[in-house]
């Protein structure tokens, strides 16, 4: 029946519960200790699996028991009850758009939603800020020009995943679970190198329009599929393999064990981004050309950050020691680093099952070096 329910000006017409429409003599009823009982005796949920906890505690996996492990790749509701629980008939349509599982599925979801439970850490405590060490004015600029950039772009990785978890069918919750990590993981990145940004007295550096150009691009991706391939397997892995990196970059141990502790984070998002994209792509090869197009964009504007002084001189200046050396070295240590970040990235499009090797439309000397290129790719083929 349509009800009719004002909630200030608004006057809504729908399926609603309103006191008009419960059944008020129950309580009266319940007072008397007549109670209904349904719940208890015509559940048809599994009475007797019993999830048992393995060596580290009870796990998603461990509760994967009977049908409460079985996700269904087309849910038959949109609905926010726990999957496998008996559900009203008249439950309303909570409108999700993404209903189809290999939309955000990976078969390691579990396993990294576990992980980043475990391994959540403190930029406030875990971090030995009182260790700082006083460093030359041009080496502290480099280092924050470098934490400006990652603080800036840290946070698109929580609000791409914020913006399209409530789209997401309840019945995928471990793949929500893990989105919720991965927002507090990007949370706790943006306030690391704001943090690492402000304690060495060289403050915030500058933010570049190409910078806010890629982000907007994957916040404002049409689908799941776009944003995700943009985020968590190109711009995610690009930023792992910095971290990677971040032993060669950090001019004290403190930065050192920042870059740590961000790599184990961020080693989990591109783990489900590369898995996912798998899962999505066996399960429909098809839409194998849709991807390839937007990592086409993608990597032209990733292109675009490797022209960019404000975020190649940083990291130059800082492998290099001091400005002076890295001068004289040139930008020799940033090839050397972007070639890493290009066969990093194709090694997990390979992975993917998205092979992007020769197929890169970006021009020689930013590929120099590297597998991505047509003419690499033919050199690959012969050699
Ligand atoms: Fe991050
Ligand atoms: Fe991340």
């Amino acid at each position: 029946m349509v009800h009719q329910l004002r909630i200030g000006s608004r006057l809504i017409e729908e399926d609603v519960v309103t006191i008009a429409t419960v059944d008020l003599g129950y309580i009266e009823r319940a007072r008397e200790g007549k109670f209904d009982l349904g719940w208890l005796r015509d559940s048809h949920a599994e009475w007797g699996i019993r999830a048992r906890p393995s060596r580290v505690g009870l796990t998603l996996r461990d509760i994967a028991v009977g049908s409460y492990g079985e996700v269904p790749d087309h849910p038959p509701k949109r609905t926010m009850a726990p999957r496998g629980c008996d559900v009203d008939p008249d439950v309303p349509d909570m409108g999700y758009s993404i209903n189809d599982k290999a939309e955000v599925w990976s078969d390691n979801v579990m396993e990294l939603y576990e992980e980043a439970v475990s391994r959540q850490w403190s930029a406030t405590r875990d971090i030995e800020w009182t260790e700082l060490p006083e460093l030359d004015a041009d080496l502290e600029h480099a280092m924050c020009q470098l934490a400006t950039v990652l603080s800036e772009v840290e946070m698109v990785a929580a609000d791409f995943p914020a913006k399209w978890l409530w789209r997401i069918n309840h019945d995928f919750v471990e793949a929500k679970m893990f989105l919720c990590t991965q927002v507090m993981d990007e949370a706790r990145h943006t306030e690391v190198f704001r943090k690492r940004a402000l304690a060495g007295g060289g403050g915030l550096g500058k933010a570049k329009a190409v910078v806010e150009q890629f982000l907007k691009v994957i916040l404002d991706a049409q689908s799941y599929d776009e944003g995700s391939a943009l985020m968590h397997l190109l711009a995610e892995g690009l930023v792992l393999s910095l971290f990677r990196a971040g032993e060669l970059l950090s001019p004290s141990p403190v930065e050192k064990k920042i870059f740590r502790l961000c790599m184990q984070d961020e080693a989990r998002h591109v783990a489900y981004g590369t898995m996912h994209l798998r899962y999505r792509l066996e399960r429909e090869p098809a839409l194998a050309p849709d991807f390839h197009a937007y990592l086409d964009r993608g990597e032209e504007i990733i292109a675009a950050l490797f022209a960019t002084p404000e975020v190649v001189e940083p990291t130059a200046i800082l492998a290099a020691g001091s400005l002076k050396a890295a001068e004289e070295m040139g930008v020799g240590v940033s090839d050397i680093l972007r070639t890493r970040m290009i066969e990093e990235y194709l090694a997990r499009c390979d992975r993917a099952g998205l092979p992007r090797r020769g197929r890169m439309r970006l021009p020689e000397i930013i590929l120099a070096g590297t597998s991505g290129g047509a003419e690499a790719c033919v050199e690959g083929v012969a050699s």
